[in-house]
């Protein structure tokens, strides 16, 4: 996509000779005093230089927003909009990374609409941000556990840190539980004496300014290696954040931090780590590390006590990750039937859904873990969705349909700003109901899109709309998972009914209707008892290894105990995806 270039609107342009002038002068001081009082001996000759090299190719950008205004950032000239936002403090939606594709950066510069990211400020600027641009409140809340039952690697890289035992659990009184999610982090401080949780923080993970999706990331990683070292060092920073404020809040300082244990998909981890994820970033997609054992805290620039150290859990295999092992570990109806022999039959089949950008999957049976993933994309977090949102405040949750048309809920019953994943379940599952959408995803009368929420209603002024687009993109998010469910189960010769509990993770599992979700095909067709929300598992893991580092050794086991499926290489995914993109 070509890059628009901001013509100078006339009025800003006299006003930015007037504010280079002052720039000029303020700059020609700075310069002028330091180098007369330095001993440098380039002297004083240089200056007009310098002051010139930074007039000419140093702009200022002010920022006015929903959440405030006057924002500034100076940058050198030819930056994009989107990287001097993130400069002065706003935070844009770039579910994209930048690629120009899910147009949700939306600024306003000289009345026109542009798109940040690929929009470059070759001059002073005033930039207007709507709200409906702003990641703000995009932050989830740490999601509880909410558990319902009483309950190969990659050869030239692993972890460049020295691999130590973990540190001494009753030496300092806390420790950090930290679920790496590629689009929030969450954390629990520990409290070792007591055995339970005592605080939790959460925040977005930073790497969204890299893409929302995990494949965009490690392409901006591949293209500039640099970018790497940017994501691990952004999310330590803000991990760093949320153990200052956990502790702070319990009279202890991030110093009394004397074990983390960090949970997350195989690219988190690695990046966390800072070990390199490109072998995941093409076929046949190769975790770079296996295994996640114990490193200094501080060798990674994680807060915590001198002889600290963080671990991860070691991964399935591709994308199944630690997040799942951790999720795994929870399980205690399928950790139970692992530590008997395999063979013996005593685990009933169960299946383990983790339901994001990637669909990732475990099939427990005979004392054996059968895992694998499948890439459904972010439209069950509102890209590439219209009038998709994540689960903000807003965002449009469920939707019924009765003779009088739509009933909508909004998270914090709010006006509707959006469509958030399990929303646009429910859309379509009632129209799929009402036949106002046919079995193969097209609107049964001529029309583009239908309207859930008029303009008037809506908290944007816009009206909230379900596109033909937007049903094809849930059509390929759902039929994805669905094929993959499919598959794992025909390869370990599984019928669906024969599953006795049918698990769903994460954030997301916890807010979806089972019955829409059913209905679209994205969970499989079994009587709704058979279905147990368990809420993020990936936290609740990390918590338990942490308390008591014994499970490491579980977890080990299960992990030598499992079979990973790269189901793409499969020449049936073609047709059971096909198959499962109808409704
Ligand atoms: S279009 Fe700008 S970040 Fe996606």
């Amino acid at each position: 996509m070509p890059v628009s270039v901001i013509p100078q609107h006339p009025c800003l342009h006299s006003t930015a000779i007037l504010h280079q002038c002052r720039n000029f002068i303020r700059v020609g001081i700075v310069f002028s005093c330091a180098f007369r009082s330095s001993r440098i001996p380039i002297g004083s000759d240089l200056f007009p230089v310098l002051c010139l090299w930074y007039n000419l190719f140093v702009v200022n950008i002010i920022f006015h927003s929903g959440n405030g205004s006057g924002q500034t950032a100076s940058v050198p000239s030819g930056t994009t909009l989107q990287e001097a936002a993130g400069l002065a403090g706003i935070d844009l939606r770039t579910h994209c990374g930048g690629a120009g594709t899910c147009k949700k950066c939306v600024v306003i510069v000289n009345g026109k609409t542009v798109l940040a990211c690929r929009t470059k400020a070759e001059s002073d600027l005033t930039v207007v941000v709507p709200e409906s641009s702003l990641r703000k409140n995009e932050q989830q809340a740490v999601v509880q556990t909410g558990l319902t039952e009483n309950f190969s690697g990659y050869a030239g890289l692993s972890s460049p840190f020295p691999v130590l035992r973990p540190a001494a659990r009753s030496a300092h009184p806390c420790g950090i539980a930290v679920d790496i999610g590629t689009t929030t982090l969450a954390a629990e401080l520990h409290d070792f004496a007591g055995q339970r949780a005592v605080q939790t923080a959460a925040r977005a993970n930073p790497q969204r300014a890299f893409g929302d999706d995990l494949m965009t990331r490690i392409q901006k990683g591949m293209e500039n290696p640099a970018a790497f070292a940017e994501m691990q060092q952004s999310v330590v920073h803000t991990v760093n954040e949320m153990i200052a404020e956990m502790t702070g809040k319990s009279g202890l300082k991030p110093d009394d931090v004397s074990a983390a244990v960090v949970a997350g998909n195989t690219v988190m981890q690695c990046l966390f780590f800072g070990i390199d994820p490109s072998p995941l970033g093409e076929a046949p997609y190769i975790a770079p590390a296996a295994t996640f054992p114990p490193v200094l805290c501080r060798s990674i620039g994680l807060a915590g006590s001198p002889d600290s150290t963080v671990e991860g859990f070691p991964v399935f295999g591709g994308f199944v990750g630690g997040d799942i092992t951790a999720g795994v570990l929870t399980l205690q109806n399928i950790t139970r039937g692992l530590q008997t022999d395999p063979g013996q039959g005593l685990c009933r089949p169960c299946f383990f859904l983790d339901i994001g950008t990637n669909g990732e999957m475990v099939l427990a049976k005979d004392g054996g873990l059968f895992t694998a993933a499948t890439a459904a994309g972010p439209a069950f977090e509102g890209a590439k969705i219209r009038c998709g949102t994540l689960a903000v405040p807003g965002a449009v949750d469920h939707v019924t349909l009765d003779g009088s048309g739509f009933r909508i809920s909004t998270i914090g019953n709010l006006p509707a700003v959006g469509l958030c994943g399990s929303g646009l379940i429910d859309a379509v599952a009632v129209l799929l109901e009402s036949g106002v959408i046919k079995s193969s995803g097209q609107f049964a009368e001529k029309q583009k899109s239908v309207e859930l929420v008029s303009a008037a209603e809506s908290g944007t002024h816009e009206p909230v709309v379900l596109t033909q687009q937007d049903i094809r993109e849930l059509q390929l998010a759902a039929g994805a998972m669905r094929a993959g469910m499919t598959l794992l189960l025909q390869k370990n010769n599984v019928q669906p009914e024969e599953l006795e509990t049918f698990y769903v993770a994460g954030g997301f599992g916890q807010f979806i209707r089972p019955a829409s979700a059913r209905r679209i095909g994205l969970l499989p067709p079994l009587p709704l008892r058979k279905f147990q929300f368990c809420g993020n598992t990936s936290l609740a893991g990390a918590g338990m290894m942490l308390r008591d580092p014994s499970q490491a050794e579980v977890v080990r086991r299960f992990v030598q105990q499992s079979q990973h499926f790269d189901l793409a290489s499969f020449p049936e995914f073609h047709t059971a995806f096909a198959e499962s993109m109808r409704f």
